[in-house]
């Protein structure tokens, strides 16, 4: 599907068809679009954990539900995507990534000397990192929603109770679930009243509930400096 016809009919599913699965070769495209965004240092730190339906353990399905807080359409997702970041696993290994990418000719020296420099200072502050690492893992999210869409699946991000979630999965000691990043994905139930991917135009009377009204591009941004009217950056 066309992008901007893909953004412009972008809308959550909420009511899954809980008799159709995701054939697999759908399902890793889906998985292989977060790879396709941009990494800090290329390290390639987030992992997910992919949950079908189909494989559902009657024991742990329980305590998973209830960390994505009980939702009805999580239940009837042929596939969830849990997303974690490993802070100390990236910062490990972010040194020797970007010194990679120096020998490649990705990172000219004498053209990155700030980012070089704080390289050799190190991550930082842990909170920062993995609020980055998080962000990034989240452009992952989006890129995994979108392919999803542009096969003609609905997909929804989801919020879950990151701790119950990490300990329903088996998350090792280090790595950290994002607060809002889970993937639920599968065909949108006939039912469904919001279309997916954009596959059915928006028409008044059709009997979807509208979309919530989007807020203009002057309420999102500032030009200039923040408080700024947008129209000094575009006139
Ligand atoms: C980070 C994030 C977390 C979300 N979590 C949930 C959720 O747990 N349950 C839910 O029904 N929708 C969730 N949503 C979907 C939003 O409610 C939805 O995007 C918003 O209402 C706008 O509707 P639209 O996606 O159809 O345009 C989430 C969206 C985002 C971006």
């Amino acid at each position: 599907m066309e992008y901007s016809a893909l953004l412009a009919g972008r809308r959550s599913t909420r009511r899954f068809d809980t008799g159709r699965d995701v054939p697999d070769d759908v399902l890793e495209r889906v998985l292989a679009a977060p790879l396709a965004m941009p990494h800090a240092g290329n390290t390639y730190d987030w992992r997910g954990v992919v949950l079908r339906r189909r494989d559902r353990d009657a024991a742990t399905w329980p305590a998973v539900h209830a960390a994505l807080l009980g939702q009805g359409y999580v239940e009837e997702a042929a596939v969830l995507v849990a997303f974690a970041v490993q802070p100390g696993w990236w910062a490990e290994r972010y040194r020797a990534n970007i010194a990679a990418l120096v020998e490649r000719g990705l990172i000219d020296p004498a053209r990155h000397a700030g980012l070089l420099a704080m390289v050799d200072a190190g991550p930082g502050d842990s909170d920062f990192l993995t609020t980055g690492l998080i962000g990034e893992a989240m452009m992952g999210v989006a890129a995994a929603m979108l392919a999803a869409l542009d096969a003609g699946l609905g997909a929804t991000v989801t919020a879950c109770r990151p701790a119950d979630l990490a300990a329903a999965i088996g998350l090792p000691p280090g790595a950290v679930l994002c607060p809002w990043g889970v993937l639920a994905i599968g065909w949108p139930a006939v039912d469904e009243p919001v279309a997916a991917g954009g596959s059915q135009p928006e028409v008044a009377g059709d009997g979807r509930p509208p979309a919530a009204p989007k807020p203009g591009l002057d309420e999102m941004y500032f030009g200039r400096r923040w408080g700024q009217s947008l129209a000094t950056a575009i006139p």
